[in-house]
């Protein structure tokens, strides 16, 4: 039941960051002042703060597996090429970051689907 919870406000998180990424990432091409508002710049924090802890909540419960290893390190790629695609000197730049965050957020997901690093390649 609290694992069933759980899954709900992480997979709710998981489509609310992808959302709010792209609005940032166009926001950032247009060069639009929303970028700048307050709310922009707390609520991905408060979003991501949440998948997190809804993640390991059901770490917790479920003990740990090579593919949550896979996923963690998968996230921070996706972090790291998240920010470089919204704080990106060039547009070029930009691009090619968003690229690889959108590879690795895909990734991400085609993990949890097959519970496999290898994304059942190998199993
Ligand atoms: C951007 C980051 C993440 C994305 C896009 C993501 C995506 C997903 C998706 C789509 C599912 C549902 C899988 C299904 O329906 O079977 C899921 C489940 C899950 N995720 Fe994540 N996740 C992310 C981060 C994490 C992290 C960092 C952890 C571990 C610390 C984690 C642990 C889990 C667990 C334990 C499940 C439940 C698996 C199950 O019971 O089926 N996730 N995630």
């Amino acid at each position: 039941m609290v694992y069933l919870l759980l899954k709900h406000v992480h997979l709710t998180c998981v489509s609310l960051t992808l959302v709010l990424f792209s609005l940032r990432v166009y926001w950032r091409w247009t060069e639009s002042a929303r970028l700048q508002a307050r709310w922009v710049r707390i609520v991905p924090h408060v979003i991501d703060s949440c998948l997190l802890a809804s993640a390991l909540g059901m770490v917790s419960i479920l003990g740990w597996q090579v593919w949550i290893g896979a996923k963690i390190t998968a996230l921070f790629g996706y972090i790291w090429l998240g920010r470089l695609a919204l704080k990106g000197k060039t547009p070029l730049q930009r691009f090619y970051a968003l690229m690889g965050a959108l590879g690795f957020f895909a990734y991400i997901v085609a993990v949890a689907l097959t519970k496999s690093p290898v994304l059942g390649g190998l199993s």
